[in-house]
């Protein structure tokens, strides 16, 4: 069951329109400053970083795709080929079928092609809350992973005839499980972004990164309506909920969390405005999956490549020679982005 709609979900995301269709990331508001005597040279731009003790030669990493389903065997070792020939980090998709039969493991055993670089487990809050840290731990240690996501999907689930209905806050595991594995647990959305409420909640249970995967990618209430046979022709509101990335990216900053920007990070320009408006990575998920139907492990390593290419032309640019200095470039924010963020901030200090 799981299986099948796993695999339902790699297809349909290869070949059907699965991206927010009137809601976008708001990234086309955020514009970096061109320096026309930035005095860098392109081979100088320095864009090596840390991630769960690991170092990366840019702050990428490919989003939790496809996770342990035997089908997706393929995919996760090319994945991790990409992975280490690049430098970035691998976050797996969901090892739910590993917590009902621990044989699926099988497709996520991808450490012998990756030796260097982080890999990350992933399962959902509720079958986390379900597991329990003794067997979470089992599953990042039975994969050689440096750690592990625990993903937030509450309008992928209502809008699945078959998804659950009742949310725990799951604090109570979030604080044992990154007791247990320190720095190396990270809480992630899957399209719908990350508010500073849930944000501080992530804190205080003791989590140390927060990937925002905030709206205007891949819609996965979309993906469940394209996935059920009364689907309909017209997109439902749903299909076009949550917090645009950029502005989640402005929510999560100053709780001294390790910030991953994704959700609707597509080229290496976007991969610069997320890192300039305060993210310390970026993730992608369905253009990488898209680049290897198109070329296989080629095609991921060429994508990829391409995209950290663009990111250093883009810090050339903007005058910044690392990523410290591209944090510290201050982009200039316009249009829709600019208001959610006043309305945002007006709303917190009328509460405090
Ligand atoms: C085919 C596919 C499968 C996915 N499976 C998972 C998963 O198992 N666990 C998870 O946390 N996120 C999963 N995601 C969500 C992505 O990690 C990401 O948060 C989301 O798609 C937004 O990023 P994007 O716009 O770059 O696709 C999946 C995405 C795709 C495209």
């Amino acid at each position: 069951m799981i299986g099948s709609r796993k695999l339902d979900h790699l297809k349909l995301c290869q070949e059907m329109d699965v991206e927010y269709r009137d809601k976008t990331t708001l990234l086309e508001n955020v514009h970096l400053v061109h320096q026309a005597l930035a005095g860098l040279s392109f081979d100088g731009i320095r864009t090596e970083t840390r991630f769960m003790g690991r170092r990366l030669k840019a702050p990428l990493l490919i989003g939790a795709l496809s996770g342990g389903v035997e089908e997706a065997r393929d995919l996760n070792r090319d994945l991790a080929k990409a992975a280490q020939r690049l430098g970035i980090g691998l976050c797996l998709g969901s090892q739910r079928p590993m917590l009902e039969d621990p044989k699926a493991a099988g497709s996520c055993q991808v450490r012998r092609w990756a030796p260097d670089v982080p890999i990350v487990g992933n399962v959902g809050i509720q079958q986390a809350a379900k597991a329990g840290v003794g067997r979470l731990a089992g599953l990042v240690r039975s994969i050689g992973a440096d750690g592990l996501a625990i993903h937030l999907n509450a309008a992928q689930e209502l809008s699945q005839s078959e998804g659950d209905r009742s949310f725990p806050d799951g604090s109570a595991v979030l604080k044992a499980l990154s007791r247990r594995l320190p720095g190396r647990v990270m809480v992630k959305e899957t399209g719908c972004g990350i508010s500073r409420e849930a944000a501080s909640r992530i804190k205080a249970a003791g989590v140390r990164i927060v990937d925002v995967a905030g709206a205007g990618g891949t819609s996965w209430p979309w993906v469940e309506r394209l996935r059920s046979p009364r689907r309909g022709t017209k997109r439902r509101w749903l299909d076009e909920w949550g917090i645009p990335t950029a502005v989640s990216l402005f929510e999560v900053q100053g709780l001294g969390l390790q910030i991953v920007a994704s959700g609707g990070v597509r080229n290496g320009l976007d991969a610069a405005k997320c890192l300039a408006l305060g993210a310390d990575l970026v993730a992608m998920a369905l253009p990488v999956l898209r680049s290897h139907g198109r070329g296989g492990l080629d095609g991921v390593v060429g994508f990829l490549s391409g995209v950290i290419e663009e990111l250093k032309t883009v810090m050339l640019l903007s005058g910044a020679g690392d990523l410290q200095a591209l944090a510290r470039t201050g982009p200039v924010i316009t249009g829709n982005l600019k208001e959610w963020i006043t309305s945002r901030r007006t709303r917190q200090r009328s509460r405090r």
